[in-house]
């Protein structure tokens, strides 16, 4: 209804027209959507004065009827479309309140999400294993829970063997000392490999000679104290060819030590006893920080211990099919941990699985 319109209604018909008014007003000051709702009830609901004066106009005297009904239902249809104006205008006006606060701003700059990086002896066995392949090795693997058949029978280190009880097994399905041995070769027992030298069988039960391979990963033993975790990692060597001898090994041994600690190294060997090799030994090198006059770190020996090696026993040769007139082979173990430790100057085992990155991020 436009102002000419409005003057027309105010005076020909002036109660409606303040009725009008009254209800415009209220519609357009609805500040949101249930008072609007309530002004909506009371301007146009079934007991607004409009719908009262509608209601009436069979009773007004027959010359007010026609502008009074004409005139009503303008009004009302007025008031319903401003109603609903007034109902759009309030969802705009709430989306854009709404956009204002929730605003989201995808260009920002992420929250930083540090990257991590392997672990000292992950990283460690990396290097091992990267040396060895420039070797012309390969990496063999075997179970973590093994048979006892691999971790000590075929490794020449029978039931009852006192090397047996030097290793603090666990057992998954023991076998008992006092099993006849019938019953032991029956039940072969199950347990957490002790060392990684039951890959040297596995291995040679799948291939004839020439091997050159080694073999890194978790090894268990049921001791824990400062010098011991009960689980470690070992790296297994094992060569077998035609004519190979313990200068080969000392060679590997030396090329070894030098490339994983760098620079010029003495290695020194020593007699030593395993089921498995013979002869055995031990494997020293010499200690960087004292340039071998002795200190601390080397128990004033001027020699850090390093491996156990030695040359292949034909005894295993046996269990594998393997002729020892034709082939022989060296065989050397190390644990990763000491490894690190030595190149690193780290002077606590446990250190390695306390996992506290401040110490792990140093490497
Ligand atoms: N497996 C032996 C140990 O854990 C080390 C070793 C490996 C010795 C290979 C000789 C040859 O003590």
């Amino acid at each position: 209804m436009d102002d000419a319109e409005l003057q027309i209604l105010k005076q020909r018909a002036p109660g409606l027209a303040a009725l009008y008014t009254t209800a415009h007003d209220a519609i357009l000051r609805a500040a949101d959507a249930a008072a609007l709702e309530q002004a909506r009830v009371s301007t146009l609901g079934r007991k607004s004065a409009l719908t009262e004066l509608l209601r009436s106009i069979p009773t007004l005297p027959p010359e007010d009827r026609p502008l009074l009904g004409k005139g009503g239902n303008t009004v009302r249809r007025e008031l319903e479309a401003l109603v609903e104006e007034r109902e759009a205008e309030l969802k705009r006006e709430a989306l854009s309140a709404s956009l204002a606060h929730e605003r989201l701003d995808v260009t920002l700059p992420g929250q930083p999400f540090p990257a991590g990086h392997e672990h000292l002896i992950s990283q460690t066995m990396r290097e091992v294993e990267d040396i060895f392949i420039g070797l012309g090795y390969r990496i063999a693997e075997g179970p973590e829970v093994e048979l006892d058949y691999y971790n000590f029978t075929a490794l020449n280190t029978p039931p009852s063997h006192p090397a047996r009880s030097a290793h603090d097994t666990f057992w998954v399905v023991e076998q008992r000392e006092t099993m006849p041995e019938a019953v032991m070769d029956a039940d072969r027992g199950v347990l957490l490999r002790t060392h990684t030298s039951p890959v040297q069988v596995r291995v040679m039960e799948q291939q004839r000679p020439p091997v050159y391979v080694v073999c890194l990963g978790k090894v268990y033993r049921r001791d824990s104290d400062a010098t011991h975790t009960p689980m470690f990692h070992q790296v297994e060597g094992l060569v077998v060819d035609e004519g190979i001898t313990l200068a080969d090994l000392k060679g590997t041994v030396h090329h070894f030590t030098e490339q994983f600690f760098g620079g010029e190294r003495a290695i020194r060997v020593r007699p030593h006893f395993f089921p498995f090799t013979e002869p055995s030994i031990e494997v020293d090198v010499s200690c960087e920080l004292c340039e071998g006059k002795g200190c601390r770190s080397c128990k004033h020996s001027g020699w850090l211990e390093i491996m156990g090696a030695g040359m292949v026993d034909p005894a295993v040769y046996d269990f594998v099919g393997y002729d020892p007139e034709k082939v022989s082979g060296f065989a050397f173990g190390m644990g990763v941990e000491r490894m690190a430790m030595l190149k690193h100057g780290i002077p606590d085992l446990r250190l390695f699985y306390d996992n506290d990155v401040r110490f792990l991020r140093q490497f």
